[in-house]
């Protein structure tokens, strides 16, 4: 049988628990995981690509054939160019579901044999999100337990010393 190549793209800004997750699964469903990062985002991102993919690989280090890379422009292009076979995405909750249904349709529809494929993370997971992670940290609340502790050194040191 061929080897099953998944894409789990997003934001990743920055990578969160309920992230890891998520690549911990994909990685032993599939024969190889690429996490890819959006570089156009329309948003303004708090850390910058570089920042995003070197968090991806330090936290994804040694998680059986994952790797990191970056794309612009269509998910279904970047698809076809590495011949993925599945989109990977995760659904935390209800909320998320429309407008996940709503980008894998638009995906099917922009080509009909790449397939997406939901996962849940773990209910502890389930509440945890970039944007709130963000927030909270910028406002000084704990994002203990909801990032990686590197990630939440490298919060640190966006937030903290870059104010005057
Ligand atoms: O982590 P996010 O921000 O929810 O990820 C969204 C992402 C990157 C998966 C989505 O915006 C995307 O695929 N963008 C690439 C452009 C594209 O293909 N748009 C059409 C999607 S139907």
């Amino acid at each position: 049988m061929a080897e099953i190549l998944a894409i789990y793209p997003g934001s990743f800004d920055p990578i969160t628990n309920g992230h890891l997750d998520l690549i911990e699964r994909g990685s032993r469903l599939f024969d190889r995981l690429i996490v890819a990062v959006l570089t156009n985002l329309d948003k303004d991102p708090l850390f910058t690509v570089a920042e995003r993919v070197e968090m991806l690989q330090e936290v994804a280090h040694g998680i059986p054939h994952v790797s990191v890379d970056t794309f612009s422009g269509l998910l279904v292009d970047y698809a076809g160019e590495k011949r993925a076979q599945v989109i990977l995405r995760g659904i935390r909750a209800f909320t998320d579901y429309e407008y996940e249904l709503q980008m894998a349709l638009m995906n099917r529809k922009l080509e009909p044999e790449l397939e997406t494929v939901f996962l849940m993370p773990a209910l502890s997971y389930t509440y945890v999100s970039s944007r709130l992670v963000r927030e909270i940290f910028q406002h000084g609340g704990s994002v203990k337990d909801l990032v990686p502790p590197l990630v939440e050194e490298r919060l640190h040191q966006k937030v903290f010393q870059s104010k005057p």
